[in-house]
């Protein structure tokens, strides 16, 4: 596969049905050396967390019939953003969408499809923002993330045995 022929395939609320199953196969692939942390076993949790809300739109890559990893999140609520804590005064355009989730199973890593699932999943949206949240032990992925066009904004970490995020904004539509 190349990245020209990944196949991207879109989903909303109402499909989640027809690809839970995709979504945690395709995690259990891509966490595959971290899922003796309980954070990720409770996955199952999040996926039916965001995909019950109305607004959930995913983008899941495809080479041929396998899928190989996907971008799924959903609007943040008014008032409740993720970065609302750490910017004061907020952004005059503070519509956000907040990205959940982006992995990529090993075998199709450094090939690009990270960043056309990314891209493909807030080009198809209208908001003003868009945040997502990075372990703080993955300064790499933070990097690859700052080249997409997000900039550290604070730390937060949502549940207490979760890991320590990194709060990352960035401005739609994305320029990278
Ligand atoms: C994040 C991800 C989608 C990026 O895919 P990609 O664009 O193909 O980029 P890479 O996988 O090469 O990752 C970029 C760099 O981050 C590193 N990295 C990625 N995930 C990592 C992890 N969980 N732990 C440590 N380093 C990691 C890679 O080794 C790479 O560094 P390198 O260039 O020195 O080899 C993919 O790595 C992935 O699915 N990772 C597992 C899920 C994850 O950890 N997501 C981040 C949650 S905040």
């Amino acid at each position: 596969m190349t990245v020209d022929t990944l196949d991207i395939r879109h989903y909303a609320h109402e499909d989640l049905a027809s690809i839970r199953q995709i979504l945690l196969d395709v995690h259990d692939d891509a966490y595959a050396d971290a899922m003796d942390d309980p954070f990720n076993q409770r996955f199952a949790w999040f996926v039916d967390h965001w995909g019950g809300n109305p607004g959930f739109s995913c983008m899941l890559g495809y080479d041929g019939d396998e899928p190989v990893g996907y971008a799924y999140g959903a609007p943040a609520a008014p008032g409740r953003e993720w970065w609302r804590e750490h910017l004061d005064p907020a952004p005059e355009k503070a519509r956000t969408f907040a990205v959940s989730e982006l992995m990529v199973r090993p075998k199709w890593r450094k090939t690009g499809v990270s960043h056309r699932l990314h891209r493909a999943l807030l080009d198809s949206r209208d908001e003003d923002l868009a945040v997502l949240i990075v372990d703080v032990n993955l300064p790499k992925v933070q990097a690859l993330y700052e080249s997409w066009g997000y900039r550290p904004v604070g730390r937060r970490q949502p549940f207490p045995d979760s890991p320590l995020f990194n709060v990352m904004l960035a401005e739609l539509p994305l320029a990278g």
